[in-house]
């Protein structure tokens, strides 16, 4: 039973079929119309979000299938004391596929080994965030029409920014991805994702504190929001949360065709009137992470049929 917990349970070839399933349904979206008919997809999302779980379930409900729904810890069992794998245990009785969001690092693979269905990681913790590199990567290619041989700038929250983990650990698998990673000293990428992933796999990277000095080298510039959420206090919080805002001004030595990602929400990091800047690409992202959900649960479902 194949679960995607973390990106790199796909191959690169499997996000080349994915890419390649999500590009047909942009093209002949009433070829998928009952593709997933009779089928249940529950998503069990235990921290707060919008574009996740709604894309998941549009995507269900896009593919002809149904949905179940808890839409936070409080209003399921969990909050009385039910644990993951009692919960996973349990939905796969109701459900043919699992999507889970957990504040806790490493819940839904907790999960995927007790449920009998596949199991999506929907965002866990700091740590991974899978389906959104799934929709990042559809950007990208959609953008630029390639995954090699591109300088990516990480800016903001690279500590507990999961969405960033999961990006790194997709690209490093490309030639030529050189990173440039722009935060404050104490939102630096963890040392684990830099030995791990950008050293073993000899990606260059530099870090710097300044959004301005790296921009003129940038084919893509990957904004985050400082994660409230993860902090331990309000102090430190308050004072980080405005540490980059991207506005005009400063895209003036970008270049033309730069990409600006961001995996959404949005706090103050990007001015509002960079949306109209046609460098902008993440309302895109948004669009593209349905596609991607779309053809991730094919993928899964008809895995889980075939056995
Ligand atoms: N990008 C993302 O995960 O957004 P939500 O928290 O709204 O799901």
């Amino acid at each position: 039973m194949k679960s995607v917990i973390d990106i790199l349970d796909l191959s690169v070839e499997e996000i080349e079929e994915l890419i390649h399933t999500a590009c047909d349904i942009i093209a002949r979206p009433e070829a998928y119309q009952e593709a997933c008919r009779h089928k249940k997809l529950a998503t069990l999302f235990f921290e707060p979000s919008t574009r996740t779980r709604l894309s998941f379930e549009a995507a269900m409900y896009e593919l002809g299938g149904n949905v179940l729904s808890v839409s936070s810890g409080s209003s399921s069992s969990a909050a009385k004391g039910e644990s993951v794998a009692d919960t996973a245990k349990t939905v796969s009785c109701y459900a043919d596929i699992i999507a889970m969001r957990h504040p806790n690092e490493g819940a839904p693979y907790v999960a995927s080994l007790n449920a009998s269905v596949p199991v999506i990681n929907a965002g866990d913790g700091g740590h991974n965030h899978p389906t959104q590199t799934l929709a990042d990567l559809l950007t990208i290619y959609r953008e630029k029409g390639r995954f090699d041989h591109l300088t990516v700038g990480f800016c903001g929250d690279l500590k507990f920014g999961r969405t960033v983990h999961s990006l790194i650990n997709a690209l490093s698998r490309y030639e030529g991805i050189e990173i440039v990673l722009i935060s404050p000293e104490e939102l630096k990428l963890p040392s684990y994702v830099k030995k791990d992933v950008l050293e073993r796999n000899g990606i260059p990277y530099r870090q710097t504190t300044s959004l301005l000095e790296p921009m003129p080298d940038l084919d893509i510039l990957y904004m985050t929001r400082v994660q409230k959420e993860r902090f331990f206090n309000e102090e430190d919080y308050l004072r980080l949360k405005d540490s980059y805002i991207l506005d005009l001004k400063k895209l003036e030595t970008a270049r033309e065709d730069l990409s600006i990602m961001h995996p959404l929400p949005r706090v103050n990091e990007i001015s509002v009137a960079v949306d109209a800047d046609p460098r902008a690409c993440y309302f895109k992202q948004v669009l593209n992470g349905k596609y991607m959900r779309m053809a991730l649960i094919l993928k899964l479902l008809k895995e889980a049929e075939q056995g």
